[in-house]
């Protein structure tokens, strides 16, 4: 039954005593307790991968930013230290509320200009032609629809633009590969909707970018997201 007045809204039936908003299944309560955890413990077992390598790594790439920029995906901050001071403005999108408190808390401590917004890679608030540098760090490994993110950072992107990204891969041995299929769904339940076993690197040339691109390990981190591609593409 619509409800008069606002059109594809479904009434709901209520019944007396139950407030609809604080009902909800036990999966989904569970899946928001999880990402609470999640969120607490990103940081903490990346550690020994950040001191390993990945720092650099991240501090090589983001040196390359430039004009308005918008990272997706920036969960806890890792990147903000990185970024040079010159840049015309940045952006920072995150969709998930509790990685988003602890962004918010990062860039307070950091003392950076820098605007968090709530939005998913899918559907960017940006106008077309109207970004320098979208920047992506393990975020298209996650996103449910890689192809749409891309085709919507192709969007913003203006035409001399470009996409920064590190991202871990489909290993290129068989048998490497082989395991992260075999792992690839509780790990993807363990890791908030990360694929292990996703070929990142071709969706990218598959969305019509050119890629400027080299393969790296992530040292001192589980075989299966050892494999990465860091680079920066363009259309
Ligand atoms: C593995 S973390 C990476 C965080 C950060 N970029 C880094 O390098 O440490 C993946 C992040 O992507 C976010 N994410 C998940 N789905 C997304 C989507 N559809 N669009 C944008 N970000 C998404 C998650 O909330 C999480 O913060």
């Amino acid at each position: 039954m619509s409800v008069p007045g606002d059109a594809g809204r479904v009434a709901r039936p209520y019944r007396r005593g139950m407030t609809t908003d604080t009902v909800q299944p036990q999966s989904v309560a569970d899946s928001h307790a999880w990402a609470r955890v999640f969120a607490a413990v990103y940081e903490p077992s990346l550690w020994i991968g950040e001191r390993a390598g990945m720092r650099r790594h991240r501090h090589d790439l983001l040196t390359q930013a430039r004009g308005q920029t918008l990272e997706i995906g920036s969960g806890t901050g890792l990147n903000l230290i990185h970024y040079p001071d010159d840049l015309d403005g940045l952006a920072l999108a995150e969709p998930d509320p509790s990685m988003r408190r602890r962004l918010e808390n990062a860039v307070r401590r950091s003392e950076r200009r820098a605007q968090v917004i709530d939005a998913s890679a899918e559907q960017l608030p940006f106008d077309d032609a109207s970004v320098d540098t979208v920047v992506s760090t393990f975020v298209l490994c996650t996103v449910d629809a890689p192809d749409v993110a891309l085709r919507e950072i192709g969007r913003v992107l203006r035409p001399d633009g470009q996409l920064l990204f590190i991202e871990h891969v489909r290993s290129d041995s068989p048998t490497l590969a082989r395991w992260q299929d075999r792992l690839a769904k509780p790990w993807q339940r363990f890791a908030e909707g990360c694929r292990c076993n996703r070929a990142t690197l071709e969706l990218i040339e598959a969305c019509g970018f050119r890629l400027d691109a080299h393969p790296a390990a992530w040292r001192a981190m589980p075989p299966m997201i050892r494999p990465l591609v860091v680079g920066r593409a363009r259309l």
